[in-house]
Order: structure tokens, then C-alpha cells, then sequence
């Protein structure tokens, strides 16, 4: 089966340092892929690559397939436009504007064929905390809350596949199962989503299948049940849980 968003031997370097070192990564349709590892191992720059952008000068290399097409050559607003979806690290949101003035400037793709289609009550149904907060700016919104409309605005855009580095970043323990399970909601109605993951242990509980990122390299792969029991995931990640279980 061919993955909705494929990449082979991707690599990334920023003035001659090599970031990203032949990745090859799949995300398959109506699945949900994690990708982990350490900070600096380069996710971000997988992610973005992916996107086709980069926060410094960077050289590409490889190759990036969308339904099957090489969008090497696109520039990142036409690989939105072709429902690409990446919500960046940090806050993507307009801080001066209400949640409902967020959510109506996005415009919804021309082309909604393969989409994945979402309307303002759909997003405040898989997010009513932010139905709560429409008149609110912002800036009085929680982190929580900045990442539920930051994935909402992902969302009018009509992805085909959605990327999110790091959207449990600086949220207690609590409301990152919360709001990883609010997005495994998403991948069970059929929408593929590639999601960067500081923490190991909420992610192997939503996540089909598990990509682990060590200085640029893919240095693993495979079902979360697979993965859960690698020895360097446990080592690195899950430590103190595997302690835990044998006391
Ligand atoms: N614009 C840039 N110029 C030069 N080097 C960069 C640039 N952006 C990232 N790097 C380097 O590339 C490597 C990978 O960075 P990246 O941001 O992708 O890591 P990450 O896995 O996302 O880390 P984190 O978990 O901290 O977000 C790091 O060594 C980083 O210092
Ligand atoms: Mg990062």
C-alpha cells in the first residue's frame, strides 16, 4: 500500500551540517503516525522539510510524494494548497483576533476532492472548549487552548494529511492525553495525520505506528505494541514506567 505522504532518502543540511540523513518515512491512509527522539534529533526539520520550509538556509535533497506525486518542485503554499497541512512548532495563531476571527479567515480549499472537509461548528464539536472561548482573543487563551485552535485552523484548510510538531508542548500530563485523543478522533474518521511527540508515553497510546529519529537517522520502526517494548525507546523514554511495572 502506498502511503498518503511518502518521503525517501530526504536529507537536510544547514551550511554543511547534516540535520536530516536519508529519511524514508510512509504515512499511510487514515492512519496515525508518531515520530519521536531527542531534542536536536531533528523532527522539526523532517516535519518542515516535508512542508517545504525551513527556518535557515537550508539544502534538500530526496524525494516528497503526495498522493503518489513528486511535490519536490512546489513551494510550501502551493503544497498546502494541495492539502499538506503542518501545524508548526509553538503557537500558529493570530493573538490579536477572537477564536471565531481565527477560525473565519481560513479559506477552504478550492479543490476539495480526497480532502478532508471541516466546518466552524466541526471543529467547535471536536473542540467545545473552543466554542466556550470564541469571543475571546488570542492572547487570553491557555496553551491548551492555542493548540486546539491552531489544529482547528489546520482543519478549515481541508487536509489530505495533517503534520503537528509537538502540539502537547508546555500542557500538564492530563491535557495531553486529552488532546491526543481529541486528534486520534480525527484519524478514525479517515484524516492521516504525522504527529512529532515529546512525550513517549501519550503518543504510543493513540498512535498506529512509531518512527524513532536519532541524530537525523531513522533509527526505528514499527507498530506501537512493537515499539512500546524497543529497548531504546524503554530506556529513553519510558524508564521510570518499566521500573514502575516490575515493583
Ligand atoms: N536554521 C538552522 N540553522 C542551522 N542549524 C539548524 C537550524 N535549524 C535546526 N538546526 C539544527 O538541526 C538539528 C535538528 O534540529 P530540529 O529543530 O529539527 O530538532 P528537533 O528534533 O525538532 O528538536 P526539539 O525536540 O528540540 O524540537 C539541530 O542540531 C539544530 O541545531
Ligand atoms: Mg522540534
Amino acid at each position: 500500500m502506498t502511503g498518503v505522504l511518502e518521503c525517501d532518502d530526504l536529507t537536510v543540511r544547514y551550511a554543511g551540517n547534516v540535520a536530516l540523513s536519508g529519511v524514508k518515512i510512509s504515512v499511510p491512509r487514515g492512519k496515525m503516525i508518531g515520530l519521536v527522539g531527542a531534542n536536536g534529533a531533528g523532527k522539526s526539520t523532517l516535519v518542515n522539510a516535508l512542508a517545504g520550509w525551513s527556518r535557515g538556509r537550508a539544502i534538500v535533497t530526496g524525494k516528497v510524494n503526495l498522493e503518489g506525486q513528486g511535490i519536490d518542485d512546489l513551494a510550501p503554499h502551493e503544497r498546502v494548497t494541495r492539502g499538506l497541512t503542518l501545524v508548526p512548532e509553538g503557537k500558529n495563531i493570530f493573538v490579536e483576533l477572537t477564536v471565531d476571527e481565527n477560525l473565519e479567515l481560513v479559506r477552504p480549499p478550492r479543490d476539495t476532492n480526497g480532502r478532508h472537509i471541516f466546518s466552524i461548528p466541526d471543529v467547535f464539536d471536536f473542540f467545545p472548549r473552543l466554542a466556550e472561548r470564541r469571543h475571546h482573543r488570542g492572547a487570553a487563551l491557555s496553551g491548551g487552548e492555542r493548540q486546539m485552535l491552531a489544529v482547528g485552523r489546520a482543519l478549515l484548510a481541508g487536509p489530505r494529511v495533517l503534520m503537528l510538531d509537538e502540539p502537547s508542548a508546555g500542557l500538564a500530563p492530563r491535557l495531553i492525553s486529552d488532546l491526543l485523543s481529541r486528534i486520534r478522533l480525527l484519524v478514525d474518521r479517515g484524516l492521516p495525520v504525522l504527529l512529532v511527540e515529546q512525550n513517549v508515553k501519550a503518543a504510543l497510546k493513540v498512535v498506529d505506528h512509531l518512527y524513532l529519529l536519532e541524530r537525523g537517522r531513522i533509527v526505528g520502526e514499527g507498530s506501537a505494541e512493537i515499539m512500546a517494548a524497543d529497548q531504546r525507546i524503554v530506556e529513553a523514554y519510558l524508564g521510570t514506567i518499566a521500573a514502575g511495572a516490575r515493583a
